[in-house]
């Protein structure tokens, strides 16, 4: 088992297979985008997958596949069939915007993927290419309707953000009154990808969550231990909703997770910089044995929560990286 210096099990690895996208969404990327990495760069799926193999033996038994969108990656698919057979890999997700999955959604029920996360930030076309820049609406919204109708687990994010998208609140919820669904609500963070320039949080969980009872009614639903959403519903209805506190923190106290970026740095908390650089390790030709003992001294050294992580940065500048970047 992993445990880190605080006493939290860790079994659960983020890994950003990309650093593209074809989207810009506002709170993520620029405009023009971001400098993307070399090919060379980035870690390959036979990295990656060696490292999910020494990473399994240490305990971790729960992979959610990120980006940039995991999708324009080619090779994805064979990469995820291997995954799905380890054996020490019990339970493997994917954080997708939707817009290359939806001739793949019969594949991944097919592999066991347990659930997918999709972000859906407006139910408006025109505010839905307001905020991603791109008018993939209804692509999006067909791989909604698939997904939901497929055997995956489906949980919905949408970044929260003042004069774009609160409209949205209340056709959000109402998709949980029909469709098996979680829809979450998330805070939104500074990782935009804009140098120096965080943005203020002015939608907090409390405030998302007034904003509901404005319309609803629900009841508290019993989260599971490390989950990242409150999670409740709205009685009658058949999904459930939830709402995301990721700036203000505070899941924090049962956090399990640790994210490896596309280029195979090891980040054991969002809000702080890397601890390690795994590609360089591999790449100097290092043992299993190796990689391990560095994995669990880099967890034997967490911050205790995002706010001691953000503190030890080498900058005093607030964390500003894009998403994309760092893998969500
Ligand atoms: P599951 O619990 O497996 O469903 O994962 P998740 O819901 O945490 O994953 P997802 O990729 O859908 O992320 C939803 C939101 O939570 C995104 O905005 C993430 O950046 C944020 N998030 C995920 N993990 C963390 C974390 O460790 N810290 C913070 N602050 N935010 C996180
Ligand atoms: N703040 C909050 N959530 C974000 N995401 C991307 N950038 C941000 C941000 N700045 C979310 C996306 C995606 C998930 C991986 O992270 O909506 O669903
Ligand atoms: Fe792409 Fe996701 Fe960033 Fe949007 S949030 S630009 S979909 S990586």
């Amino acid at each position: 088992m992993l445990i880190d210096n605080h006493g939290r099990v860790i079994n659960y690895l983020r890994l950003a297979v990309t650093d593209r996208c074809n989207l810009r969404c506002f709170y993520c990327m620029p405009k023009n985008g971001i400098k993307y990495m070399k090919k060379n760069d980035l870690l390959s799926f036979e990295e990656m997958f060696r490292l999910i193999r020494v990473f399994g033996d240490l305990g971790v038994s729960k992979i959610r596949i990120t980006g940039g969108e995991p999708f324009v990656r080619s090779g994805i698919m064979s990469f995820l069939k291997e995954i799905s057979e380890l054996v020490s890999i019990t339970e493997i997700s994917i954080t997708t915007n939707g817009t290359f999955t939806l001739d793949k959604i019969s594949a991944l029920e097919k592999m066991g993927i347990k659930s997918v996360n999709l972000s859906l930030d407006s139910l408006d076309r025109e505010r839905f290419f307001d905020i991603t820049r791109r008018d993939l609406f209804d692509r999006v919204m067909m791989t909604y309707r698939k997904l939901v109708n497929s055997k995956i687990n489906v949980k919905t994010n949408m970044v929260v953000m003042d004069g774009r998208n609160i409209e949205d609140i209340y056709p959000m919820l109402e998709l949980t009154k029909y469709d098996d669904v979680s829809v979450r609500f998330i805070e939104e963070m500074p990782f935009n990808g804009t140098e120096g320039q965080g943005n203020a949080t002015i939608w907090p969980a409390e405030k998302i969550m007034k904003y509901i009872e404005k319309k609803y009614s629900h009841q508290k639903m019993m989260d599971s231990p490390a989950s990242t959403s409150l999670n409740y519903k709205i009685p009658g209805y058949i999904g459930s909703f939830g709402i995301i506190p990721a700036y203000s923190r505070t899941f924090c106290g049962s956090c399990n997770r640790i994210r490896l970026t596309p280029q195979g740095t090891l980040r054991t908390c969002l809000y702080g910089e890397g601890q390690l650089n795994f590609r360089d390790l591999i790449r100097s030709s290092v043992t299993d044995r190796v990689l391990a003992d560095h994995l669990i001294k880099a967890i034997g050294n967490r911050a205790n929560d995002g706010f001691e992580a953000e503190k030890s940065r080498s900058t005093t500048l607030p964390p500003s990286e894009s998403m994309a970047t760092i893998g969500g």
